[in-house]
């Protein structure tokens, strides 16, 4: 397999830039674009903030196992993966295959700023008195599953989508030809 055929997976926290920096890389790679998220909500027939309300959190997350299991013969695709996406092994094990990994970061203060500006409504995990305090603690609880075998990690505060997103493009280009 020509390695330009693997995908670019991003992951990390919610507000690091994983859909706005992967709709450009895919753009710059000339490569399909998929987002878990849009997947789940598909499957499920309902947005993201309905399926915490309704369903529960277990229950988005078995979705989400569900939809990479899908994923797991997918090609020449950049995919974002939701933030939580990390917490279940078997989702890297499917993806691992085809797939080159990175790993999207920034400070506690941009991933609130960043989202504000969206609406923190759309993220169930942060709709709380005190986001900042929910993003230091997942944070902390997180980082060991981010830290998966092999991600790059690719730093994000006061940076532009096109650089960040060119650095990745460098990467996986970096690939091309030694097979
Ligand atoms: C989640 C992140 C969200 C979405 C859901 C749960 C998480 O995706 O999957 O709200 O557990 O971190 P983004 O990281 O794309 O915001």
């Amino acid at each position: 397999m020509h390695d330009m055929d693997r995908n670019a997976c991003l992951l990390g926290f919610m507000g690091t830039g994983k859909t706005s920096v992967g709709k450009v890389l895919a753009n710059t790679l000339d490569m399909e674009f998929i987002e878990t998220d849009d997947l789940i909500v598909k499957k499920a027939g309902k947005s993201i903030p309905a399926i915490f309300k309704d369903d529960g959190e277990i229950r988005f997350r078995e979705l989400e196992i569900a939809v990479c299991k899908e994923l797991q013969d997918v090609r020449r695709s950049v995919i974002s993966l939701g933030g939580g996406v990390m917490l279940n092994y078997i989702n890297f094990l499917y993806l691992r295959q085809h797939s080159d990994f990175f790993h999207l970061i920034a400070s506690p203060s941009t991933i609130l700023a960043r989202i504000m500006q969206d609406g923190k409504d759309k993220r169930p995990l942060l709709a709380c008195p005190d986001p900042l305090a929910e993003i230091n603690r997942l944070l902390y609880l997180r980082k060991p599953f981010y830290k998966i075998a092999g991600a790059r990690e690719i730093l994000t505060d006061d940076r532009l989508i096109p650089s960040i997103a060119g650095e990745i493009a460098t990467i996986m280009k970096g690939h091309e030809g030694c097979e």
